[in-house]
Protein backbone atom coordinates (compact mmCIF):
# COMPACT_ATOMS: atom_id res chain seq x y z
CA UNK A 1 0.00 0.00 0.00
CA UNK A 2 2.57 2.66 1.20
CA UNK A 3 5.48 0.22 0.18
CA UNK A 4 6.43 3.32 -2.23
CA UNK A 5 6.49 5.58 0.24
CA UNK A 6 8.54 3.47 2.23
CA UNK A 7 11.48 2.89 -0.35
CA UNK A 8 11.49 6.81 -1.23
CA UNK A 9 11.94 7.28 2.69
CA UNK A 10 14.84 5.10 2.82
CA UNK A 11 16.34 5.52 -0.50
CA UNK A 12 15.89 9.42 -0.59
CA UNK A 13 17.82 10.37 2.68
CA UNK A 14 21.26 9.53 3.86
CA UNK A 15 21.93 8.11 7.01
CA UNK A 16 22.47 10.49 10.18
CA UNK A 17 26.04 11.40 11.62
CA UNK A 18 27.22 9.23 14.21
CA UNK A 19 24.86 6.65 12.41
CA UNK A 20 27.28 3.65 11.49
CA UNK A 21 24.93 0.77 11.41
CA UNK A 22 23.42 2.25 8.31
CA UNK A 23 19.69 2.30 9.32
CA UNK A 24 17.81 5.44 7.49
CA UNK A 25 16.30 8.53 9.98
CA UNK A 26 13.15 7.11 10.76
CA UNK A 27 14.08 3.36 11.49
CA UNK A 28 13.26 2.23 15.23
CA UNK A 29 14.84 -0.62 16.08
CA UNK A 30 14.10 -2.29 19.27
CA UNK A 31 16.72 -4.63 20.28
CA UNK A 32 15.92 -7.47 22.83
CA UNK A 33 14.21 -5.21 25.41
CA UNK A 34 12.87 -6.46 28.71
CA UNK A 35 10.92 -4.07 31.05
CA UNK A 36 10.13 -5.66 34.62
CA UNK A 37 7.67 -3.83 37.04
CA UNK A 38 8.78 -5.77 40.49
CA UNK A 39 7.80 -9.00 39.92
CA UNK A 40 6.13 -8.83 36.67
CA UNK A 41 7.32 -8.26 33.35
CA UNK A 42 5.72 -5.73 30.57
CA UNK A 43 7.70 -6.42 27.91
CA UNK A 44 9.71 -9.63 27.68
CA UNK A 45 12.75 -9.82 25.30
CA UNK A 46 11.21 -7.62 22.49
CA UNK A 47 12.65 -7.44 19.59
CA UNK A 48 11.39 -5.33 16.57
CA UNK A 49 12.87 -3.66 13.38
CA UNK A 50 10.57 -0.82 12.04
CA UNK A 51 11.39 0.65 8.91
CA UNK A 52 11.84 4.32 8.35
CA UNK A 53 8.32 5.72 6.70
CA UNK A 54 6.63 2.39 7.89
CA UNK A 55 3.12 2.24 9.16
CA UNK A 56 3.15 -0.32 12.09
CA UNK A 57 0.62 -0.93 14.55
CA UNK A 58 1.31 -3.03 18.07
CA UNK A 59 -1.84 -4.98 18.78
CA UNK A 60 -2.49 -7.40 21.65
CA UNK A 61 -5.42 -7.68 24.48
CA UNK A 62 -5.15 -5.37 27.62
CA UNK A 63 -2.11 -5.64 29.70
CA UNK A 64 0.38 -7.55 26.52
CA UNK A 65 2.93 -4.61 26.61
CA UNK A 66 1.76 -2.28 23.98
CA UNK A 67 1.47 1.11 25.95
CA UNK A 68 5.31 -0.16 28.20
CA UNK A 69 6.83 -0.43 24.70
CA UNK A 70 5.71 2.77 23.39
CA UNK A 71 6.81 4.51 26.40
CA UNK A 72 9.97 2.90 26.17
CA UNK A 73 10.58 4.76 22.67
CA UNK A 74 9.54 7.75 23.80
CA UNK A 75 11.90 7.64 26.68
CA UNK A 76 8.65 8.11 29.58
CA UNK A 77 10.22 4.44 30.75
CA UNK A 78 14.05 3.19 30.70
CA UNK A 79 14.21 -0.70 29.68
CA UNK A 80 15.67 -3.26 32.35
CA UNK A 81 17.51 -5.29 29.09
CA UNK A 82 18.48 -4.24 25.30
CA UNK A 83 18.41 -1.62 23.30
CA UNK A 84 15.94 0.80 21.25
CA UNK A 85 17.75 3.18 18.56
CA UNK A 86 16.04 5.80 16.41
CA UNK A 87 17.48 6.60 13.13
CA UNK A 88 20.44 4.49 14.12
CA UNK A 89 21.44 6.05 17.51
CA UNK A 90 20.66 4.67 20.87
CA UNK A 91 18.56 6.54 23.03
CA UNK A 92 19.23 4.93 26.11
CA UNK A 93 19.85 7.83 28.40
CA UNK A 94 18.55 10.28 25.88
CA UNK A 95 15.66 12.35 27.32
CA UNK A 96 12.19 12.42 26.08
CA UNK A 97 12.58 16.09 24.58
CA UNK A 98 15.59 15.29 23.22
CA UNK A 99 14.69 12.36 20.64
CA UNK A 100 13.30 12.71 17.77
CA UNK A 101 10.24 11.07 18.46
CA UNK A 102 6.66 12.89 19.68
CA UNK A 103 3.34 10.37 20.80
CA UNK A 104 0.13 11.35 20.91
CA UNK A 105 -1.84 9.99 23.53
CA UNK A 106 -5.25 8.71 23.46
CA UNK A 107 -6.27 11.38 26.37
CA UNK A 108 -4.94 14.22 24.61
CA UNK A 109 -4.14 16.96 27.86
CA UNK A 110 -4.42 19.79 26.27
CA UNK A 111 -3.90 23.18 28.64
CA UNK A 112 -7.68 24.37 29.65
CA UNK A 113 -6.70 27.63 29.62
CA UNK A 114 -4.68 28.03 26.38
CA UNK A 115 -6.27 28.34 23.12
CA UNK A 116 -5.38 25.89 20.11
CA UNK A 117 -2.65 28.09 18.88
CA UNK A 118 -0.82 28.19 21.84
CA UNK A 119 -1.19 25.00 22.95
CA UNK A 120 0.15 23.68 19.56
CA UNK A 121 3.07 26.73 20.54
CA UNK A 122 3.97 25.31 23.76
CA UNK A 123 6.45 22.82 22.91
CA UNK A 124 8.20 25.20 20.66
CA UNK A 125 8.53 27.86 23.18
CA UNK A 126 9.94 25.55 25.92
CA UNK A 127 12.88 24.89 23.34
CA UNK A 128 13.37 28.89 22.64
CA UNK A 129 12.18 28.50 19.10
CA UNK A 130 12.21 31.88 17.28
CA UNK A 131 9.19 33.26 17.19
CA UNK A 132 8.73 33.65 13.60
CA UNK A 133 9.36 30.04 13.14
CA UNK A 134 7.15 29.29 15.62
CA UNK A 135 3.97 31.19 13.99
CA UNK A 136 5.29 29.52 10.43
CA UNK A 137 5.51 26.12 11.64
CA UNK A 138 2.02 26.00 14.10
CA UNK A 139 -0.14 27.22 11.09
CA UNK A 140 2.00 23.98 8.92
CA UNK A 141 0.96 21.74 11.95
CA UNK A 142 -2.76 23.19 12.27
CA UNK A 143 -3.01 22.77 8.24
CA UNK A 144 -1.79 19.20 8.34
CA UNK A 145 -4.67 18.10 11.23
CA UNK A 146 -7.14 20.40 9.26
CA UNK A 147 -7.55 22.79 12.55
CA UNK A 148 -6.27 25.77 11.24
CA UNK A 149 -9.96 27.90 11.21
CA UNK A 150 -9.91 26.60 15.43
CA UNK A 151 -6.20 28.32 16.22
CA UNK A 152 -8.42 31.14 18.61
CA UNK A 153 -10.64 28.47 20.16
CA UNK A 154 -10.18 27.26 23.56
CA UNK A 155 -9.87 23.20 24.33
CA UNK A 156 -13.43 23.18 25.84
CA UNK A 157 -15.07 25.12 22.89
CA UNK A 158 -14.08 21.82 20.91
CA UNK A 159 -15.22 18.01 19.89
CA UNK A 160 -13.75 15.48 20.75
CA UNK A 161 -12.12 14.73 17.39
CA UNK A 162 -11.03 18.72 17.36
CA UNK A 163 -9.86 17.89 20.43
CA UNK A 164 -8.01 14.84 19.65
CA UNK A 165 -6.70 16.63 16.00
CA UNK A 166 -5.04 19.28 18.30
CA UNK A 167 -3.10 16.80 20.23
CA UNK A 168 -2.06 15.14 16.67
CA UNK A 169 -0.91 19.28 15.64
CA UNK A 170 0.78 19.50 18.56
CA UNK A 171 3.03 16.10 18.19
CA UNK A 172 3.53 16.90 14.40
CA UNK A 173 4.74 20.60 15.22
CA UNK A 174 8.21 19.05 16.32
CA UNK A 175 8.25 17.71 13.01
CA UNK A 176 9.47 13.95 14.04
CA UNK A 177 10.78 10.99 12.57
CA UNK A 178 8.74 8.77 14.02
CA UNK A 179 5.03 9.77 15.08
CA UNK A 180 3.91 7.01 18.15
CA UNK A 181 0.32 6.79 18.98
CA UNK A 182 -1.31 5.31 21.61
CA UNK A 183 -5.02 4.46 21.03
CA UNK A 184 -5.43 7.65 19.87
CA UNK A 185 -8.55 7.30 18.24
CA UNK A 186 -10.37 5.24 21.30
CA UNK A 187 -12.24 8.06 22.79
CA UNK A 188 -14.32 8.60 19.58
CA UNK A 189 -17.29 7.18 17.97
CA UNK A 190 -17.13 4.32 15.51
CA UNK A 191 -18.07 6.90 12.97
CA UNK A 192 -15.50 9.62 13.84
CA UNK A 193 -12.88 6.79 14.16
CA UNK A 194 -13.52 5.53 11.07
CA UNK A 195 -12.50 8.82 9.17
CA UNK A 196 -9.98 9.69 11.34
CA UNK A 197 -8.17 6.14 10.84
CA UNK A 198 -8.57 7.24 6.74
CA UNK A 199 -7.00 11.09 7.37
CA UNK A 200 -4.31 9.57 9.65
CA UNK A 201 -3.40 7.31 7.01
CA UNK A 202 -3.29 9.37 4.51
CA UNK A 203 -1.19 11.89 6.47
CA UNK A 204 1.15 9.30 7.05
CA UNK A 205 1.87 8.29 3.49
CA UNK A 206 2.03 12.24 2.12
CA UNK A 207 4.46 12.78 5.45
CA UNK A 208 6.38 9.64 4.93
CA UNK A 209 7.18 9.62 8.80
CA UNK A 210 7.42 6.13 10.88
CA UNK A 211 4.08 5.58 12.79
CA UNK A 212 3.98 3.27 15.11
CA UNK A 213 -0.11 2.87 16.49
CA UNK A 214 -0.94 1.14 19.57
CA UNK A 215 -4.51 0.01 19.25
CA UNK A 216 -6.66 -3.12 20.42
CA UNK A 217 -8.86 -2.94 17.98
CA UNK A 218 -8.05 -5.73 15.39
CA UNK A 219 -10.00 -3.68 12.46
CA UNK A 220 -8.01 -0.74 12.76
CA UNK A 221 -4.50 -2.51 12.83
CA UNK A 222 -5.48 -4.46 9.64
CA UNK A 223 -7.34 -1.38 7.70
CA UNK A 224 -4.05 0.95 8.47
CA UNK A 225 -1.07 -0.67 8.81
CA UNK A 226 1.88 -1.55 6.58
CA UNK A 227 2.42 -4.64 9.11
CA UNK A 228 1.15 -5.59 12.41
CA UNK A 229 3.15 -6.99 15.39
CA UNK A 230 0.39 -9.33 17.32
CA UNK A 231 1.31 -8.88 21.29
CA UNK A 232 1.30 -11.41 23.80
CA UNK A 233 2.62 -11.42 27.36
CA UNK A 234 5.29 -9.07 26.59
CA UNK A 235 6.79 -10.32 23.05
CA UNK A 236 5.66 -10.49 19.87
CA UNK A 237 3.43 -13.51 18.86
CA UNK A 238 3.56 -12.46 14.89
CA UNK A 239 4.18 -9.79 12.96
CA UNK A 240 3.33 -9.81 9.52
CA UNK A 241 1.23 -7.28 6.93
CA UNK A 242 -3.05 -7.72 7.47
CA UNK A 243 -3.42 -10.67 4.65
CA UNK A 244 -0.89 -12.66 6.33
CA UNK A 245 -2.24 -12.62 10.08
CA UNK A 246 -5.49 -12.79 8.45
CA UNK A 247 -5.22 -15.72 6.42
CA UNK A 248 -2.06 -17.35 8.10
CA UNK A 249 -2.00 -16.94 11.41
CA UNK A 250 1.12 -17.95 12.90
CA UNK A 251 -1.13 -19.81 16.02
CA UNK A 252 -4.43 -20.17 17.52
CA UNK A 253 -3.91 -17.25 19.36
CA UNK A 254 -3.60 -14.86 16.48
CA UNK A 255 -6.43 -16.80 14.12
CA UNK A 256 -8.69 -15.87 17.30
CA UNK A 257 -7.46 -12.34 17.98
CA UNK A 258 -7.58 -10.99 13.97
CA UNK A 259 -11.20 -11.64 12.83
CA UNK A 260 -13.42 -14.18 14.46
CA UNK A 261 -12.84 -18.19 14.42
CA UNK A 262 -14.38 -21.54 15.47
CA UNK A 263 -12.38 -23.62 16.90
CA UNK A 264 -13.00 -27.57 17.11
CA UNK A 265 -10.89 -29.25 19.58
CA UNK A 266 -10.35 -32.74 19.25
CA UNK A 267 -7.64 -35.41 18.53
CA UNK A 268 -5.70 -35.55 15.02
CA UNK A 269 -6.45 -37.90 12.81
CA UNK A 270 -5.96 -38.94 9.67
CA UNK A 271 -2.13 -38.95 9.63
CA UNK A 272 -2.47 -35.39 11.24
CA UNK A 273 -4.17 -33.63 8.60
CA UNK A 274 -7.68 -33.50 10.26
CA UNK A 275 -8.98 -32.62 13.89
CA UNK A 276 -11.21 -35.36 14.80
CA UNK A 277 -13.57 -33.29 17.41
CA UNK A 278 -17.58 -34.48 19.13
CA UNK A 279 -20.06 -32.70 16.48
CA UNK A 280 -17.30 -33.09 13.50
CA UNK A 281 -14.12 -34.35 11.76
CA UNK A 282 -12.55 -31.39 10.78
CA UNK A 283 -10.33 -31.66 7.85
CA UNK A 284 -7.73 -29.37 6.55
CA UNK A 285 -6.31 -29.07 3.17
CA UNK A 286 -2.89 -30.84 2.61
CA UNK A 287 -0.28 -30.19 3.62
CA UNK A 288 -1.75 -28.95 7.15
CA UNK A 289 -0.02 -26.26 8.18
CA UNK A 290 1.56 -26.19 11.48
CA UNK A 291 1.84 -30.04 10.81
CA UNK A 292 -0.02 -31.97 13.49
CA UNK A 293 1.14 -35.81 14.41
CA UNK A 294 -1.44 -37.91 14.96
CA UNK A 295 -3.37 -38.08 18.36
CA UNK A 296 -1.82 -35.86 19.41
CA UNK A 297 -4.56 -32.67 20.71
CA UNK A 298 -5.45 -30.32 18.07
CA UNK A 299 -7.54 -27.23 17.36
CA UNK A 300 -9.33 -26.40 13.73
CA UNK A 301 -10.21 -23.14 13.35
CA UNK A 302 -12.32 -21.93 10.60
CA UNK A 303 -13.83 -18.74 10.05
CA UNK A 304 -17.56 -17.73 10.16
CA UNK A 305 -17.66 -16.38 6.70
CA UNK A 306 -16.32 -19.39 5.11
CA UNK A 307 -19.08 -21.66 6.43
CA UNK A 308 -22.00 -22.28 4.28
CA UNK A 309 -25.31 -22.82 5.63
CA UNK A 310 -28.70 -25.24 4.45
CA UNK A 311 -31.96 -26.74 5.93
CA UNK A 312 -30.87 -30.08 6.02
CA UNK A 313 -33.45 -32.32 3.47
CA UNK A 314 -34.17 -34.99 5.33
CA UNK A 315 -31.21 -37.15 6.18
CA UNK A 316 -29.86 -37.27 2.75
CA UNK A 317 -26.01 -37.05 3.14
CA UNK A 318 -24.51 -33.81 1.78
CA UNK A 319 -21.30 -34.70 0.02
CA UNK A 320 -19.13 -31.74 1.38
CA UNK A 321 -15.93 -33.00 2.80
CA UNK A 322 -16.36 -30.80 6.06
CA UNK A 323 -19.81 -30.96 7.39
CA UNK A 324 -21.70 -30.78 10.86
CA UNK A 325 -24.96 -30.85 12.03
CA UNK A 326 -27.48 -28.61 13.90
CA UNK A 327 -29.95 -26.53 15.06
CA UNK A 328 -30.58 -22.81 14.09
CA UNK A 329 -30.32 -20.98 17.23
CA UNK A 330 -30.28 -17.36 16.24
CA UNK A 331 -30.05 -15.02 13.02
CA UNK A 332 -28.69 -11.41 13.28
CA UNK A 333 -29.26 -9.22 10.13
CA UNK A 334 -25.26 -7.37 10.18
CA UNK A 335 -26.20 -4.58 7.26
CA UNK A 336 -24.02 -6.45 4.73
CA UNK A 337 -23.91 -9.51 6.21
CA UNK A 338 -26.49 -12.23 7.98
CA UNK A 339 -24.89 -14.31 11.61
CA UNK A 340 -26.29 -17.49 12.24
CA UNK A 341 -25.80 -18.97 15.64
CA UNK A 342 -26.10 -23.07 15.11
CA UNK A 343 -25.96 -25.47 17.61
CA UNK A 344 -23.98 -28.38 17.08
CA UNK A 345 -24.46 -30.02 20.90
CA UNK A 346 -24.38 -28.70 24.34
CA UNK A 347 -20.96 -27.94 24.65
CA UNK A 348 -20.58 -26.14 21.13
CA UNK A 349 -22.41 -23.26 18.57
CA UNK A 350 -20.96 -22.49 15.64
CA UNK A 351 -21.13 -19.11 13.71
CA UNK A 352 -21.96 -18.58 10.03
CA UNK A 353 -21.85 -15.59 8.37
CA UNK A 354 -23.35 -15.07 4.76
CA UNK A 355 -23.41 -12.09 2.55
CA UNK A 356 -27.19 -10.68 2.97
CA UNK A 357 -27.65 -10.86 -1.00
CA UNK A 358 -26.94 -14.75 -0.55
CA UNK A 359 -28.59 -15.15 3.01
CA UNK A 360 -29.86 -18.90 2.31
CA UNK A 361 -33.82 -20.35 3.75
CA UNK A 362 -33.88 -20.97 6.61
CA UNK A 363 -35.56 -20.22 10.07
CA UNK A 364 -34.59 -20.75 13.99
CA UNK A 365 -35.41 -23.47 14.97
CA UNK A 366 -34.56 -24.77 11.64
CA UNK A 367 -32.34 -28.36 11.41
CA UNK A 368 -29.27 -27.01 9.25
CA UNK A 369 -26.05 -28.71 7.93
CA UNK A 370 -23.06 -26.64 7.40
CA UNK A 371 -20.44 -27.11 5.41
CA UNK A 372 -17.06 -25.85 4.54
CA UNK A 373 -13.79 -26.57 2.06
CA UNK A 374 -10.89 -27.96 4.01
CA UNK A 375 -9.28 -25.34 2.44
CA UNK A 376 -10.81 -22.81 4.67
CA UNK A 377 -9.86 -24.67 8.00
CA UNK A 378 -6.54 -23.92 10.15
CA UNK A 379 -5.08 -26.98 11.98
CA UNK A 380 -3.02 -26.17 15.14
CA UNK A 381 -1.52 -28.13 18.39
CA UNK A 382 -4.18 -27.51 21.40
CA UNK A 383 -0.98 -26.79 23.42
CA UNK A 384 -0.61 -23.73 21.59
CA UNK A 385 -4.02 -22.56 22.87
CA UNK A 386 -3.56 -23.45 26.36
CA UNK A 387 -0.07 -22.41 27.38
CA UNK A 388 -0.54 -18.96 29.06
CA UNK A 389 -3.34 -17.83 31.43
CA UNK A 390 -3.84 -14.90 28.92
CA UNK A 391 -5.71 -17.02 26.48
CA UNK A 392 -7.55 -19.78 25.97
CA UNK A 393 -9.64 -20.53 22.40
CA UNK A 394 -13.10 -20.75 23.11
CA UNK A 395 -15.56 -23.88 22.93
CA UNK A 396 -16.52 -21.21 20.46
CA UNK A 397 -19.53 -19.30 21.10
N1 LIG B 1 3.93 1.76 36.10
C1 LIG B 1 3.63 0.47 36.24
N2 LIG B 1 3.80 -0.18 37.41
C2 LIG B 1 3.54 -1.50 37.54
N3 LIG B 1 3.07 -2.27 36.56
C3 LIG B 1 2.86 -1.70 35.36
C4 LIG B 1 3.13 -0.31 35.13
N4 LIG B 1 2.83 -0.04 33.84
C5 LIG B 1 2.40 -1.19 33.32
N5 LIG B 1 2.42 -2.19 34.21
C6 LIG B 1 2.03 -3.59 33.95
O1 LIG B 1 2.72 -4.05 32.81
C7 LIG B 1 1.87 -4.84 31.98
C8 LIG B 1 1.79 -4.22 30.59
O2 LIG B 1 1.13 -2.97 30.68
P1 LIG B 1 0.85 -2.05 29.42
O3 LIG B 1 0.30 -0.77 29.93
O4 LIG B 1 2.06 -1.96 28.59
O5 LIG B 1 -0.29 -2.88 28.67
P2 LIG B 1 -1.12 -2.52 27.36
O6 LIG B 1 -0.84 -3.60 26.38
O7 LIG B 1 -0.85 -1.13 26.95
O8 LIG B 1 -2.63 -2.69 27.87
P3 LIG B 1 -3.96 -1.82 27.57
O9 LIG B 1 -4.50 -2.34 26.26
O10 LIG B 1 -4.86 -2.14 28.71
O11 LIG B 1 -3.59 -0.37 27.50
C9 LIG B 1 0.53 -4.90 32.69
O12 LIG B 1 0.48 -6.11 33.40
C10 LIG B 1 0.57 -3.71 33.63
O13 LIG B 1 -0.19 -3.97 34.77
MG1 LIG C 1 -2.05 0.62 26.88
Amino acid sequence: MTQASTIEAESGTTPAPGNSRGEAPGTVVIDAVTKRYGDATAVDGLSLTIKAGEFISLLGPSGCGKTTTLRMIAGFEQPDAGDIRVSGRSLLGVPPYRRDVNTVFQAYALFPHMSVAENVAYGLQQKRTPKSEIRERVIDALDLAQMRGFADRKPTQLSGGQQQRVALARALVNRPSVLLLDEPLGALDRQLREEMQLELKLLQSRLGITFVFVTHDQGEALSMSDRIAIMRNGGIEQLADADTVYARPASAYVAAFVGQQNFFRGRAAEGGGAVDSTHALVRGATPASPALREGEAGLAAVRPEFVRIEAAAGDAASDAVNTARGTLLGVSHLGETMQYLVRLGDDQSLIVRRPTPEAPQVSVGDAVVCSWRPESVLLFPADDAASDGGFVAPPTA
